[in-house]
């Protein structure tokens, strides 16, 4: 695998501590120590789907390529507006794709998971040219009268197109199937046959906590556990791009590996936590600010509900 070009879309609306204050008793000083936190971008006028849109389009341009060349996309998304057709079907129609797609939903994970199953694709020989797209709204999985979770997020898009090359150098992935430290449950229509209390829908239950020690502890063991089993060290990667959910969780892991500040580029401070689009966000910022050049060895590394962890060492 071998990415060939990268793309991005942000909501317009930035929306800073400050004015959460309105809605919850919180403050700019205690979400940017306990986060890191300064300002997310939230959809107001827009929707998912445009910003999927935005992001791929982006990507297919600076890849030189048109919709469609594509053979496949692959959609990272938790959820949207629609329960279906998936995120990927609106985005195929709505670029002028004609090739196969579908999401996964992995969670903030889902990025890395997408593009692990893209190499796979490539190197069967059963598609030459991927679209692998991650499309988020975490502030609308949100009870907007729960300080704990509101604060955290913001919506975007990113996508990367990748064609088959050397670039890929391994990847890791893991599920340790713990359901409760961070889950949603959805609405579903009630049938005259359920029995009462069984279905309940749910906004967004998170055990701060919890979920903060185990990204922690199971993001750094993995990332140490692929560079050791691939031959190489902390020192040799150019850029750990990790899933922006805060930027204690990205110190911890840095700490952990001994790495230095430059090695972790950040935009949580800017964007806070995206979900799955969040590593591609990062990344194609990179790209964009020529901070990232050809051949740099990088590790993208998301965790998240599941709890899943997933990896992937590869070259730009
Ligand atoms: O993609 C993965 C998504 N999840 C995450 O990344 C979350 C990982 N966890 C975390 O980042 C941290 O656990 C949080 C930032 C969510 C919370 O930080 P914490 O240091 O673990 O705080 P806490 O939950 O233990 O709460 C400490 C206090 C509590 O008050 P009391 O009980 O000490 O009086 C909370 O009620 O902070 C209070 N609190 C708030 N105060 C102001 C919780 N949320 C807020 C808030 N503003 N937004």
């Amino acid at each position: 695998m071998k990415i060939i070009g990268t793309g991005s879309a942000l909501p317009k609306k930035v929306v800073t501590n400050d004015m959460l204050t309105e809605f919850f008793d919180t403050s700019d000083e205690w979400i940017r120590t306990r986060t890191g936190i300064e300002t997310r971008r939230i959809m107001t006028d827009e929707s998912l789907l445009d910003l999927a849109i935005t992001a791929s389009r982006n990507a297919i341009e600076a890849a030189g390529l048109k919709a469609e060349d594509l053979d496949y996309i692959i959609c990272s998304n938790v959820n949207n507006n629609y329960v279906y057709p998936s995120l990927s079907c609106m985005v195929q129609g709505a670029i002028g794709a004609t090739c196969p797609c579908f999401d996964v939903r992995i969670a903030c994970a889902g990025f890395v998971y997408a593009m692990d199953i893209a190499e796979s694709f490539l190197t069967t020989g059963r598609a030459g040219k991927i679209l692998v797209l991650a499309a988020e709204e975490p502030t609308r999985f949100c009870h907007w009268k729960q300080r704990e979770t509101s604060v955290l997020f913001g919506d975007g898009a990113a996508a990367a197109v990748v064609e088959a090359g050397n670039e890929y150098m391994g990847a890791r992935m893991t599920t340790i199937s713990n359901t409760e430290v961070l889950y949603q449950r959805n609405r579903l229509e009630p049938t005259p046959f359920e029995v009462e209390g069984v279905y309940v829908d749910h906004p967004m239950v998170m055990l701060g906590r919890e979920v903060f020690r185990m990204a922690v502890s199971n993001c750094s063991a993995e990332i140490n556990h692929l560079l050791k089993s691939k031959g190489y060290q902390v020192s040799d990667v150019k850029y750990f791009i990790l899933h922006q959910a805060n930027m204690r969780i990205i110190k911890g892991i840095q700490q952990y590996l001994e790495g230095t500040d430059e090695q972790f580029p950040t935009t949580v401070q800017k964007y806070g936590n995206t979900s799955s689009a969040s590593i591609p966000i990062l990344l194609d910022e990179l790209v964009r600010d020529n901070k990232i050049a050809r051949g740099d060895l990088i590790v993208m590394s998301g965790f998240g509900s599941g709890f899943t962890t997933g990896s992937l060492l590869m070259k730009y």
